[in-house]
């Protein structure tokens, strides 16, 4: 009854619940993937005994997680996390990774540099020999934002990529609001060169909060494929 690339994302999710044990407090990710994850997370709750508390990296994975019945608190009550798990739009042969389709990328770093291990689940076709054919989201205050948009395209002058149309993301006719009240330009580069010196300099422009690249952060890729097999990559 699942779709080819809802059996990828679902048996990646499933695979991922291996790693999880009753007392973790686990960082909870953003996106398709990660809501099959909430979910087997759910059933291991109401159906297993399994106590975990898990620290939501977005509104919707936090409604998603109540419903499901887990127990939620906040990443300043849990201080630090065991585990998070979480999806991605690209990840490379290097684990490196493109997040922020779904606008979450700012909680989703925070989330998962403050965990022992972060755990990515992923169907096939998010693997990628170059970063960057997905638009690199890239987090903003809304302050001066024209301002930042500027020195964002003056960055990407010096920068190893291919494209350089930075486009504001849209909800219909208004501008996409993240979940901390800020907006996001989307980096059409085509291909990111140096990803890590990339992911520096986008840092360093004062309006820009966050941006969708994660280095060095990822431990584990787990890709699901529309047959049922799953790869683990670390
Ligand atoms: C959310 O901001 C993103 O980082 C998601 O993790 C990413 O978009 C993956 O989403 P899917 O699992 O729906 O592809």
């Amino acid at each position: 009854e699942l779709s080819p690339m809802d059996t990828a994302k679902f048996v990646a999710a499933k695979q991922a619940t291996a790693y999880v044990e009753s007392g973790m407090k686990i960082g909870l990710g953003t996106g398709s993937t990660a809501a099959w994850l909430v979910q087997c997370l759910g059933e291991l709750v109401r159906d297993h005994g399994l106590q975990i508390k898990g620290v939501p990296t977005s509104n919707r994975t936090a409604a998603l997680a109540r419903e499901e019945g887990i127990e939620i608190i906040t990443l300043d009550e849990a201080k630090w996390l065991d585990l998070t798990i979480d999806g991605t739009d690209e990840y490379d042969a290097d684990l490196n990774l493109i997040k922020g389709g779904g606008g979450a990328h700012l909680r989703e770093k925070i989330v998962a540099s403050a965990s022992d291990r972060m755990i990515v689940i992923a169907d096939a076709s998010k693997k990628v020999a170059t970063l960057g054919a997905f638009p690199l989201p890239v987090e903003v205050l809304p302050f001066g934002m024209q301002t930042t948009r500027a020195l964002i395209a003056d960055t990407l002058i010096g920068a190893d990529v291919l494209g350089h149309d930075v486009i504001q993301r849209m909800q219909g006719d208004a501008p996409y609001v993240t979940d901390e009240g800020n907006f996001i330009f989307d980096l059409h580069l085509k291909r990111i060169g140096n990803p890590r010196q990339l992911a520096m300099v986008l840092n360093q422009i004062p309006g820009v909060v966050e941006n969708g690249l994660f280095i060095d952060i990822c431990d584990v890729v787990i890709v699901g494929h529309g047959n049922g097999r799953v790869d683990v990559r670390d």
